[in-house]
Parts: structure tokens; sequence; C-alpha cells
């Protein structure tokens, strides 16, 4: 379905993020016929181009990022068509007033912050001040939003001066991947689990994010986050609330954000000792997170493991383990929720019985698998076994799974006015609410993080946080 047609402006559109994600996604949304005719992309960056040099760079970032198959000469041509470039100076007066002569009247204006998060602030109050912004007019921000609470509060109060919260769209890109959006539909468009969720049914939930690169040339942005702030505070918080939050009278933005920022509200703060933070080293090459990150004396974690509580009347009862890292075995990311065991058994124990559990597989190989146990065949009794019963979703729905990327999804939303899957402003302040004192007090410890082989399937002390509670970790791959 085309959206509405539209002028979309893309601060930092040389940068990286802009040639690996939003263009070749802009690309790929065009090819499918879902950018109207009169659509135009406006770049917008320090860099002294003119529109030509500018569809260099784009075209460029499209050989480099998409397929030489999915990218037919005539239609890159056609695409390039679309789009301009302004040389604008963030914080000074250059550009401005050409990029204002550029847009026109009648089409939806979208901007996209593809910068540094110092520019956030400057850029709203520009196109606020220069009358660029009108009231209609989106504002879209990339995370890291904020490094704290503090920072997010300012930043959220920076933005709101200028646009109101219906305006802007906070970027978190885990929520527009394919599978994350499944999960809503698995919960709420299906009657079959709800009755079964909540922690008279379900012992556990493990969320694990996993990710066999390492930090790959961000180092220096990485040191300052690291993996709580990276990855636990925004996309795996996501994805608990997901799970967690209870079902929203309608599918829409409001009613579906005050539900997840109640899961948040709800949790508990960590004890120390229920969370483990870890830093990837290999032996063999003997170069680890620290080479990386060209800190010898970092602390930061590259790998966190931890168990929460959601304090309310469905999960008291039921921690969620959430781990997220670094060189870890395989790029493997999941959400498994264990269910309890029946209240009697009337056959033999069987060995190693792990238990009913609904797996779902966000990336790579997404599906869903329910493990049940079933007789194992034979005439040896009444012996019990575990089977899988899979579900890929490439089997089921073939290519449209992998028809859109995280980013297209969420930049049509934009252009479509569908806040549904962005972040609001007290949904990000809570998340940083709960981490803050987590950062703190590793902040004020003296304990370094525990060392874990790259490859790996995180520190050993991750394992003990669930053998301690008689739980094991699925495996990592
Ligand atoms: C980003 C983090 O937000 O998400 C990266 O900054 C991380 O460190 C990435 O690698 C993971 O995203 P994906 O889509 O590859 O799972």
């Amino acid at each position: 379905i085309p959206v509405s047609p539209f002028d979309l402006v893309i601060f930092g559109a040389t940068g990286d993020l802009a040639r690996r994600k939003i263009l070749p996604g802009l690309f790929h949304r065009f090819k499918v016929e879902q950018m109207p005719e009169d659509a135009r992309i406006i770049g917008a960056a320090r860099s002294e181009f003119d529109s030509a040099a500018f569809r260099k760079v784009v075209r460029e970032s499209l050989e480099q990022f998409v397929g030489e198959a999915d990218r037919p000469a005539n239609t890159v041509e056609q695409f390039l068509e679309r789009i301009d470039y302004v040389n604008v100076d963030a914080m000074g007066d250059k550009g401005w007033d050409a990029l204002s002569d550029l847009l026109r009247e009648d089409k939806v204006r979208a901007f996209y912050f593809s910068v540094t998060p110092s520019l956030f602030g400057t850029l709203a109050e520009q196109l606020h001040k220069r009358g660029i912004a009108t009231p209609e007019s989106r504002i879209v921000v990339e995370k890291p939003f904020g490094h704290d609470l503090e920072t997010a509060k300012a930043l959220n109060a920076d933005l709101l001066k200028c646009f109101n919260e219906e305006q802007i769209y906070r970027i978190d890109h885990y929520l527009g991947k394919e599978t994350v959006q499944n999960l809503m539909a698995l919960r709420f468009a299906n009657s079959l689990f709800e009755p079964l969720w909540n922690s008279t049914h379900i012992d556990h939930v493990q969320i694990t994010v996993a990710e066999s690169l390492g930090v790959e040339g961000r180092g220096e942005y990485y040191d300052n986050s690291g993996a709580m702030r990276d990855m636990v505070q925004n996309h795996l918080m996501q994805l608990l609330c997901l799970i967690a939050m209870e079902p929203p009278s309608r599918f829409e933005p409001n009613a579906v954000r005050d539900e997840k920022v109640k899961v948040i509200e709800a949790l508990e703060p960590v004890a120390p000792d229920d969370i483990v933070r870890g830093q990837y080293y290999d032996w063999n090459n003997r170069v680890g997170y620290k080479d990386h990150a060209g800190n010898p004396e970092s602390r930061t974690e590259s790998f966190v493991a931890m168990k929460v509580a959601v304090a309310n009347w469905r999960w008291a009862g039921t921690p969620f383990y959430l781990r997220t890292g670094k060189k870890l075995r395989t790029r493997m990311s999941e959400i498994a929720v264990i269910f309890r065991d029946p209240p009697h058994m009337i056959f033999p124990k069987m060995e190693g019985r792990r238990g009913n559990a609904l797996v779902i597989r966000l990336q790579p190989d997404e599906g869903i698998t329910l493990r049940t146990t079933i007789k194992e065949p034979g005439p040896g009794g009444m012996r019990l076994t575990e089977v899988a019963m899979d579900m890929t979703f490439d089997d089921a729905l073939g290519e449209d799974l992998h028809a859109q990327d995280a980013y297209e999804r969420l930049i049509m939303d934009v252009i479509r006015g569908d806040q549904t899957l962005f972040m609001r402003g007290d949904e990000v302040e809570s998340a940083w609410a709960w981490a803050d004192p987590l950062i703190e007090n590793w902040k004020n410890s003296t304990q370094r993080p525990a060392s874990y082989d790259s490859g790996g399937s995180g520190p050993e002390e991750s394992m003990m946080l669930m053998h301690q509670d008689g739980r094991r970790w699925r495996s990592v791959g």
C-alpha cells in the first residue's frame, strides 16, 4: 500500500547509518512501489556536496548494501531522481533557507536525525525557529536516546520545546523486526497461549540476544556504553515488555505503550548478586575486548546476564533471565518461555527432562518451537521423551518474512503517522530509571568484569546465575 507523498530530510545523510540502513531501506520501498511518485528524499549534512555528488554517495551505498540482483539499473536511476542534497550547518545559518525552499507545502514532512545525539536538540530548535517544521511534521531520532535518566530527560525536554510528543518518533530498531512484531500477534491474536501466560504456569522466561561480532570499530562509543546501555536498556527491555505486558485494549500507539510502561515500572531493582558482567577475550590470539576498545583499563561489559523480577499480579514468582553479549558462539536471539511441570506425574521419572517450552526464535532462523513430552516409541513401556514441534517462518511464509528490514518498516510508519512501534518519552525515561542504579552500582564497585572466551557462551558466572536457582540456560547456538 503506497504511503502519502512525502519529503523526508535525512540529517547526517552521508553517515554510516544512512548509507547502511536508511538509504537502502528507502530504495527497497521504492522498488516495491510503496514510495509514491512524488516522494522525495533530501540529504542534509555538513559535507560540501551538491545533489549530483550526493547521488553518487547514494549509488555507492546501494552497490555496497543491496545485492546486485535486487537493484536493477533503471530502478536505481529512477530512485536517484528522487534525491536532493543541501549542505546544512546544524549550529549556524548555512543551508537552512535552501532546505526550506526545497520543501513542499502539501506533503508529509519528516526529519530524520541520523546524527550524534548532542545535535538532536539543536536540530529541533533550528527547524522550529526557522518555521521549517510545521505542526504536522515528524522528527525521527535514533538511539542512544540519552546516556542515563538525566540526559534522556534533558533530551526529551529539548525536543518537547519544539515538537509535541505525537511528532516525535524514537527508534528502537528491534521493534521494527518482523519477528518482534510477531510476538504481539502470537500473544494477542491467539487464544491458545494467553490462559497459560502467568506465573501459575510459567516457571521462568529466558531472553537471549547473542552476537558473534565484537565491537568492530565502534570501540570508543561502546566503551562509554557497555552492553547495559547499548542493548539492555532498549532492545532487551522492549522484548521483555512485549512478553510481559497486559493485553492492550486496542492496537494503537498509546494503548500499547501504556502497557509497556507499566511493565518497566513494575520491575524490581536487580540485586547485585543477580547480575553478571563479562568481557570477551580470545586466548589463542591474545586479544580481547580491551584491545578492541583501545582501553587497557576498561571495565566496560561486553556481556551482561541478569535475573529480573516483574512485581505484579501476573508475574510474581516467575523470574525473567536476560543475557546479551558480543563475541559469543553464534548470532542468535530468542525468547524461551519455560513452563512448570505438571502438578502430578503419573509416569516414570524421565532423566534430563526439561519440560514444556515455547521458544520464539527472533533471528536468524526465525520461527517458533514448542517442546512437548511424548512417549518414546517402541516396546520399552511408558517411557517418555521430548520432541520439538517446530515452525520455521521461512518455510511457512517464504520470502515475505524478509521482504522488509526493520528500518524500512519503521520509516514507512513515520510517514503513515503510526507511533505504535516507537518509544514514547516516558517509556525511555522509565527504562533509564531502572537501568541507572545498576550502572551506578557497577561504577562504584571494585569488581572487574568476568572474562569469557571469544566464541563461547559467556562467563561461567552467568551459568551459575541459573544453576543457583536449579535452572539452566538454553545453549547459545
Ligand atoms: C545496536 C547496537 O543497537 O544493535 C549494536 O548498538 C548491536 O551494538 C545491534 O550490534 C544489534 O542489532 P541486530 O539487528 O543486528 O540484532
